[in-house]
């Protein structure tokens, strides 16, 4: 790997530990005001001193976050589709240039990869175009293993949406926890796996989630909705932290939550 490129990716995952712990906030890309991120700023701001990395699109990069305070951030690269066409949401194509990202100082770019959906064959090619545009400028790339609305979350499917990505040329994936198996997903990629949060659940859940995807071979987390939605977002992202880098349990971890007023 090109100095460029492992200097950038070595911002994201921290090579003491080889983990990471993403703040995932791009969902406007696609839903627009999600729930806890209508006003942006202010949701991140108290999340960031414990973000290895921030995964956003440009448009909240540029509104939202302060250039002289940001964390290594990892650029949305694709959409083009919206939660009003929910047939049509792997019809994706790439928005933003690689000399942007450049401009902006992203450490990482990335894009959904929707494996199995309509449009499989167009956002491959999306990111086969990204990693040759990124391994031109030394920028890595995540893909995103998104899933179609018939699509089963089990380790047959995101493992083969996984190890494809890597194959594609991704530097990293981001792909969701599941059971059973979710060891088998992991030890088949060819690159590092990280988990997405997935929808709210109860924090102690959340917390068992990411504690069982470490365990079973992911580089980290970059988890979203299962922070910031959460009643007690910053001592979420602290027990995340605890478990992703410090190999704390589940119930170490859950300590931090607890004290902040979370119920047993
Ligand atoms: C999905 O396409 C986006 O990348 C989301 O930002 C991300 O996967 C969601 O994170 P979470 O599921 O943890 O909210």
């Amino acid at each position: 790997m090109d100095w460029g490129m492992k200097n950038r990716l070595s911002r994201i995952i921290k090579p003491e530990s080889g983990r990471c712990v993403m703040l995932a906030v791009d969902h406007g890309y696609f839903q627009g005001p999600t729930t806890g991120l209508k006003d942006l700023r202010k949701t991140i701001t108290p999340l960031l001193p414990y973000a290895d990395a921030l995964m956003l699109t440009r448009g909240a990069l540029r509104s939202c976050v302060d250039p002289e305070n940001a964390p290594p951030i990892v650029l949305r690269m694709s959409g083009g589709n919206s939660m009003i066409r929910r047939d049509e949401l792997s019809d994706e194509t790439l928005t933003v240039a690689v000399e942007d990202a450049i401009r902006l100082n992203a450490s990482a770019i990335t894009l959904s990869v929707y494996v199995g959906s309509p449009h499989q064959k167009q956002t491959i090619a999306n990111l086969a175009k990204l990693v040759d545009k990124g391994q031109r400028y030394g920028m890595p790339v995540l893909a995103v293993t998104a899933v179609g609305a018939e699509l089963v979350r089990d380790a047959r499917y995101l493992g083969l949406a996984t190890r494809l990505a890597g194959e594609i040329g991704a530097h990293f994936v981001k792909t969701y926890y599941c059971e059973p198996d979710f060891e088998k997903v992991t030890s088949a990629s060819l690159v590092p796996v990280v988990i997405a949060g997935g929808k709210k659940i109860e924090e102690k859940a959340a917390l068992e989630m990411a504690y069982k995807a470490v365990s079973q071979g992911a580089s980290g987390v970059d988890m979203g909705r299962n922070i910031f939605q959460s009643e007690w977002p910053v001592p979420m992202i602290q027990a995340v932290r605890k478990i992703v880098h410090e190999n704390a349990t589940v119930e170490e971890a859950w300590e931090i939550v607890k004290e902040a007023g979370a119920k047993d």
